[in-house]
C-alpha cells in the first residue's frame, strides 16, 4: 500500500511514517513544510502550485493521511484567515490530490470540534466548537466528508511522545528535567482530556487501514487527566526533578481561545472492532524513559 503522510515532520505524521514504513506492505512517503527531515520532502499543502512542491503523480498514493494544521490554538484566535487556509484549504487542496490519484484520504482530527460540557465524547455526541481551531478542524472534516472519496476522520487529543523536535508538552518537560533546568509551570486543572501517545495513533492507523475501514474514530487512551495531573505525572517518575507546578483554573488563565473543559475522546468504538489492539499511557510512556 502506497501512503503519503502530509506533515511528517511532525508529532503524530512522523510516529506514522516511522510506524508503517516497518511493515514490507507499505511503502510511505512523507512531506515537511518548514522542518526538513532525513525522511521527508518539502510539500505545501496551501497551494498546490507551489513550484519547490515534491511531485507524486509516480508516487500514485493509495491513500493520503493529512497531519498538516495550524495548531497554536490561540494564535487560530486572533489570525482566523491563516488558520483558514492552513487548516480548510490545505484539506480542500489534498482531497482533490486525492480525487485525482482514487486515494483514500485520512484526517487527523480533535475533540475540540466538541464544546466540553459533556465529554469523554463518543462518535455519536454532538459536535459544537466553541473556538477558531475547533470550527476550522469541523469545516475540515466535513469537507472530507462531502468529498465522496473513501475516508478516515480519526479524533485524537493531548499527543505526546517521540518526535526530532521533541516540542509536545511532554517532551518539553522531559527535555527540561535532562538539561536539569527548573520548571516552573502554571496549569489548569479543569481542562480535561485523554492523552494518548502518538505511536498508539500509529498503530491504530494501521489496523484501520488494514480492516479497509472508512468514517470517524475517536482514539483515547485510559488516561483522563487535566494539564496538571499530566505534568505532575512526569515530573514524580524523576525524583531528582526540580519542579514547581502550581494549579490554575482556565478562567483565571484567560486564554485567548476559549477550551472545552470536559473533553477527551472515548475509544469503544475502534476497540470494538479491535479487541485486541491495547492503547498505552503516560505511566506505559514514562516506563520507557530511564532517563528524562
Ligand atoms: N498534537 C496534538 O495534541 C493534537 C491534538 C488533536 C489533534 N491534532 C491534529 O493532529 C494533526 C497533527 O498534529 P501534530 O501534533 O503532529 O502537529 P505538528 O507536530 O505541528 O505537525 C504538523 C505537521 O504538518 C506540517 N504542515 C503544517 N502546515 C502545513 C502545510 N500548509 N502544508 C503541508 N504541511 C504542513 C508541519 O510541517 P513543518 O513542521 O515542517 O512546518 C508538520 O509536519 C493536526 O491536524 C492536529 O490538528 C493534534
Amino acid at each position: 500500500m502506497n501512503v503519503l503522510i502530509v506533515g511528517a515532520s511532525g508529532l503524530v505524521g512522523g510516529n506514522c511514517q516511522a510506524y508503517l514504513t516497518q511493515f514490507a506492505e507499505y511503502t510511505v512517503h512523507g512531506t515537511h513544510l518548514s522542518y526538513g527531515t532525513p525522511a521527508s520532502v518539502y510539500f505545501n499543502s496551501c497551494d498546490l502550485a507551489d513550484p519547490k512542491n515534491a511531485e507524486f503523480t509516480g508516487f500514485a498514493p493509495d491513500v493520503i493521511v493529512h497531519c498538516g494544521a495550524l495548531t497554536f490554538v490561540d494564535y487560530c484566535e486572533s489570525n482566523q484567515e491563516e488558520s483558514y487556509l492552513k487548516t480548510v484549504t490545505s484539506t480542500a487542496n489534498l482531497l482533490a490530490l486525492s480525487s485525482q490519484h482514487k486515494s483514500k484520504f485520512v484526517y487527523l482530527s480533535t475533540d475540540y470540534v466538541f464544546d466540553g460540557q459533556q465529554g469523554p465524547y463518543t462518535e455519536e455526541q454532538l459536535v459544537n466548537p466553541i473556538c477558531v481551531y475547533g470550527a476550522h478542524k469541523l469545516a475540515a472534516e466535513r469537507l472530507v466528508i462531502d468529498s465522496g472519496l473513501p475516508h478516515l476522520i480519526l479524533r485524537i487529543t493531548n499527543v505526546y511522545g517521540n518526535e526530532l523536535r521533541g516540542k509536545n508538552f511532554v517532551a518539553r518537560i522531559l527535555n527540561q528535567i535532562a538539561a536539569q533546568e527548573p520548571i516552573s509551570l502554571v496549569l489548569p486543572i479543569d481542562q480535561y482530556a485523554t492523552p494518548i501517545n502518538a505511536l498508539d495513533v500509529a498503530k491504530a492507523l494501521k489496523s484501520l487501514l488494514d480492516g479497509d475501514k472508512q468514517g470517524i474514530y475517536h482514539l483515547g487512551s485510559t488516561d483522563y487527566m487535566n494539564r496538571y495531573q499530566l505534568a505532575d505525572r512526569v515530573v514524580r517518575k524523576f525524583a531528582y526533578a526540580a519542579a514547581t507546578l502550581t494549579q490554575t483554573t482556565t478562567a483565571a488563565l484567560a486564554q485567548p481561545a476559549p477550551r472545552p473543559l470536559n473533553g477527551g475522546l472515548m475509544s469503544h468504538k475502534f476497540l470494538s472492532e479491535f479487541p485486541d489492539f491495547r492503547f498505552s499511557n503516560i505511566d506505559d510512556y514514562l516506563t520507557t524513559k530511564t532517563h528524562a
